[in-house]
């Protein structure tokens, strides 16, 4: 894992900016995997003014998110899809068409993942994976469990990650209890992985993701095993490490 230390949450957003805008420059059709959550919104607001100044062109991008919550439509204002088109598609000029993000209305549980699979498959895989770090070591929504689960399936959420998303909707019992999420193998297949790290908060898991033993008690410890991995970290969140 290659570490990029940064001051701070908006030299993390710049910097993760220009690595996506580094990728979309030299594919001729890239794919990213693109994730939600607060960390990457500083790096999609970049990404947007890059647009708006004429810096970044998005016609060839085509992008797949990690995970969506199981029983939120797209249009549900708490939906990941909305979430991603609010803070990215809407404001510039990706083809709606090449956004994709599990559909949660889908309720064949099977079926939405293996399709989503296919999807992936039919793009050529992933160029870039954006990545956020759960504060238990979660990625996408694969939590801490005995295995890392290959590809894309449904999860049951903790009660951790319920709790931490709760602030998001009016109350915890809002919160879905399900989700769809690339699998640890899907992420891992992805040939460039960006992990995006940022505040206090997450020194211990990072610590423990980057100095730790490989295990899926810290689904992001794997990522210790993928060739190209880049972190951008602030000094808050590697204050831990050594
Ligand atoms: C989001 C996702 C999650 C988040 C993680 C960190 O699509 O898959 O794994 O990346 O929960 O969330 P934040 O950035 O809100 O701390």
């Amino acid at each position: 894992i290659q570490i990029v230390k940064v001051k701070d949450y908006a030299t993390l957003s710049k910097k993760a900016a220009m690595y996506i805008a580094a990728e979309i420059v030299q594919r001729e059709k890239p794919v990213l995997g693109l994730a939600t959550g607060s960390t990457p919104v500083g790096t999609y607001q970049v990404l947007r003014e890059m647009y708006q100044e004429g810096k970044l062109d998005f016609t060839a991008v085509r992008s797949v998110n990690l995970d969506e919550y199981r029983g939120l439509a797209p249009e549900d204002s708490h939906s990941y899809r909305y979430f991603m088109n609010q803070e990215l598609f809407h404001h510039v000029n990706i083809a709606k068409e090449n956004t994709h993000v599990p559909d949660g209305s889908l309720s064949d549980a099977q079926e939405a993942c293996e399709s989503y699979e296919r999807l992936i498959e039919s793009l050529g895989g992933i160029h870039l994976q954006i990545l956020g770090l759960g504060h238990d070591g979660h990625i996408g929504f694969n939590e801490p469990s005995d295995s890392f689960p290959a590809k894309t399936h449904c999860v049951q959420l903790t009660e951790e990650t319920i709790s931490a998303n709760q602030r998001f909707f009016n109350s915890k019992d809002e919160v879905p209890r399900e989700a769809y999420t690339m699998g640890i193998g899907t992420i891992m297949q992805a040939e460039k992985i960006l992990l995006l790290v940022s505040g206090r908060d997450k020194a211990a898991i990072l610590k423990k993701v980057l100095e730790g033993p490989v295990s899926p008690e810290v689904p992001a410890s794997i990522l210790q095993f993928h060739k190209n991995v880049i972190l951008i970290a602030d000094e808050d969140a590697l204050s831990k490490c050594s």
